[in-house]
């Protein structure tokens, strides 16, 4: 399949989760990156092909892009790197993927549809952990009540960080929560709600945070009204409100550059066995304005193994064909079953504990 996929940030820890699947599943994609050491070093050891370029120069991205079919983009933040990949991919006639999980990206390259239509040009972002189980989830719940107008989302064992997710968060710190409401986006405090939601080891506290089905999950599915919650533990509830007041500080330059500069000295992310180790729940609800609920749950292995083989398949798919142009969520691409295809995930109903499901407003 040479010259038909680019990994974009291939390098990076994901990046190399990502390209090493790819190999493993008999693919030969083209890895790519802006530091020329690194991704010489990673093609040589994984026998591909690579490309050096930064997303600095319009034309060059263009040019570069413009020799493949698709090119998934693993290069975190996304803020930064979404909008000169997707807009040089729409020029180019080539498709577009990502890992993203921002909210704002999502909500910017959904904004291109009729672009992309028109070009006939695929746009799937977020095929990683980040939204494929919670998309496909929320597709579920939807057909199982298609009079649904709210949406509840929650993630149990987010697990170790990597790099790039640990920058992605310190980016998040310095701008609030959201929610979606009446179909708009609307920013809330930080931990605005808190419920207690059973992922199937009895109930737990999880607070809002703004995961990216806020966005993509009014695309799927037309749900207006959209919430998704994380478990975290008590302390850091109580340090995302009380950090609310100094938002700002921590989103100037200065302290996002220094907190950035330890991630890079501190975090590497979890090891292999930490990952085999590690497994995470999803639990979704639905309800309609008469009062009618539906909720089920999901469990998966390790975040970063399951981003790895969704980006990988959801490329595969592009590539061949599968998916139409214009701008596509994993479960409008490839349904509500999709994530079941992966090994480890399973799904259940559980409508019979969705009384535990109680809002508590901060
Ligand atoms: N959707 C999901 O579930 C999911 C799962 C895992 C990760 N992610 C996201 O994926 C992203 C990467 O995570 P990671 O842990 O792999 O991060 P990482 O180890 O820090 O790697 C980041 C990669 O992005 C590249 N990069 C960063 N900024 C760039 C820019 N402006 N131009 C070009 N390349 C740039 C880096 O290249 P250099 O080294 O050359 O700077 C590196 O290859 C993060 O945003 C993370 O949140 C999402």
């Amino acid at each position: 399949m040479t010259d038909e996929l680019l990994v974009y940030g291939s390098y990076g820890y994901t990046g190399a989760l990502v390209a090493q699947t790819a190999v493993d599943e008999g693919l030969s994609p083209v890895l790519a990156g802006r530091t020329a050491e690194k991704v010489e070093r990673q093609a040589t050891d994984l026998g591909l092909d690579h490309r050096v370029f930064s997303l600095q120069h319009p034309e060059v991205v263009e040019r570069q892009v413009g020799e493949f079919s698709a090119v998934l983009n693993c290069a975190g933040p996304f803020s930064k790197t979404a909008r000169p990949l997707y807009s040089a991919c729409l020029n180019a006639g080539t498709d577009y993927l990502d890992i993203t999980g921002e909210i704002d990206v999502l909500e910017a390259i959904a904004g291109r549809d009729r672009e992309a239509e028109a070009s006939d040009v695929t746009l799937l972002p977020a095929v990683g952990f980040d939204v494929v189980p919670t998309d496909c989830l929320a597709a579920y719940l939807h057909t199982e009540l298609e009079s649904a107008t709210h949406l509840a989302l929650a993630i149990d064992g987010l697990g170790t960080f990597s790099p790039g997710t640990a920058k992605s968060i310190v980016e998040g710190l310095s701008t609030p929560g959201a929610v979606r409401q009446d179909g708009q986006i609307r920013s809330v405090p930080a931990a605005w709600k808190t419920r207690r939601l059973d992922f199937g080891q009895g109930p737990k506290p999880a607070v809002t945070i703004p995961w990216g089905d806020v966005s993509s999950a009014f695309y799927t599915t037309g749900i207006p009204d959209i919430e998704t919650y994380a478990t975290v533990p008590e302390y850091a509830a109580t340090v995302m409100r009380k950090t609310r007041p100094i938002a700002p500080l921590v989103g100037s330059t200065p302290v996002q550059s220094a907190l950035k500069a330890a991630i890079d000295a501190l975090v590497s992310g979890p090891t292999a066995e930490e990952r085999a180790q590690s497994v995470s729940r999803v639990w979704g609800e639905v309800e309609d304005d008469e009062g009618n609920r539906f909720a089920a749950r999901l469990r998966t292995p390790d975040t970063y193994d399951l981003t790895a083989q969704t980006a990988v398949e959801s490329a595969r798919r592009v590539v061949a064909g599968e998916v139409g142009s214009g701008f596509q969520t994993p479960a409008s691409a490839f349904g509500p079953d999709y994530v079941l295809e992966f090994d480890g995930v399973e799904r259940e109903d559980a409508s019979e504990f969705s009384e535990v499901g109680m809002s508590v407003e901060e």
